[in-house]
């Protein structure tokens, strides 16, 4: 089966065809390198397939729930953050989870103080331990543990877990991102010039990354 198929797609800016009549089956397993000069539109053509550029005409099928990751040329990466919760935070809808199991114990609490009757608050308690088990479902697939993994397998040590995002050069912030899209479990995963911001022995060692 395979993961993404365009049909015939085409795009221009400005008036200036940057993709025409581009076909392409990208399936399990396929690895796929894209060459060609500046300019020719291979950062265009990687965020179409992420959904961050629209087309102008053609088809794009996605497998149902399939997951991107994609690590863009120019990464924008802010400090502020330690790395660990860098890569926890980052699979889609964590955040907002655990926003809405904050919600809504502070939602019990309010209630309970007030005297609120037994059926507002079961509604409230079974909300709770639905957003609970969602929580739970996220630390088996999405744990700590994994994540500590990822980071050592990318070279981190681990006491650089605490470190702030800001603090790495540019060679480790982009395994740190990195680190938090394989976090992700992507079905496909899209390297826009991985390797422009890494230093010599960081090449190396990414070559080898992407060969296991
Ligand atoms: N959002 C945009 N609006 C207008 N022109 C763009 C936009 N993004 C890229 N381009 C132009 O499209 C062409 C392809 O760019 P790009 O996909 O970045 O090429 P590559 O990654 O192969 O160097 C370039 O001429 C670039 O200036
Ligand atoms: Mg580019």
């Amino acid at each position: 089966m395979s993961l993404l198929v365009l049909e015939d797609v085409g795009l221009r800016f400005a008036g200036r065809v940057i993709v025409e009549g581009l076909s392409l089956r990208v399936s399990e397993d396929d690895r796929i390198g894209l060459i060609g000069p500046n300019g020719s539109g291979k950062t265009t053509l990687l965020r179409i397939i992420a959904e961050e550029q629209s087309i102008d005409r053609g088809r794009i099928e996605r497998r149902r729930g399939l997951r991107v990751g994609y690590l863009p040329q120019d990464l924008a990466v802010e400090g502020g953050i330690a790395l660990r919760d860098f890569v926890l935070s980052s699979v889609p809808g964590r955040m907002q989870l655990d926003d809405e199991h904050a919600a809504a114990e502070a939602d019990l609490e309010a209630a309970t103080a007030r005297g609120a009757g037994d059926d507002e608050l079961l509604t409230l308690a079974g909300r709770i331990s639905e957003l609970a088990d969602r929580a739970a479902h996220f630390e088996q697939f999405f744990s700590e543990h994994e994540a500590m993994r990822i980071l050592a397998g990318l070279g981190f040590a681990t006491s650089d877990a605490g470190r702030d995002l800001g603090e790495l050069s540019g060679g480790w912030k982009m395994r740190a991102v990195l680190a938090a899209l394989l976090f992700q479990q992507p079905d496909l995963l899209l390297l826009d010039e991985p390797t422009n911001h890494l230093d010599m022995p960081s090449v190396a060692w990414f070559s080898e990354f992407l060969k296991r």
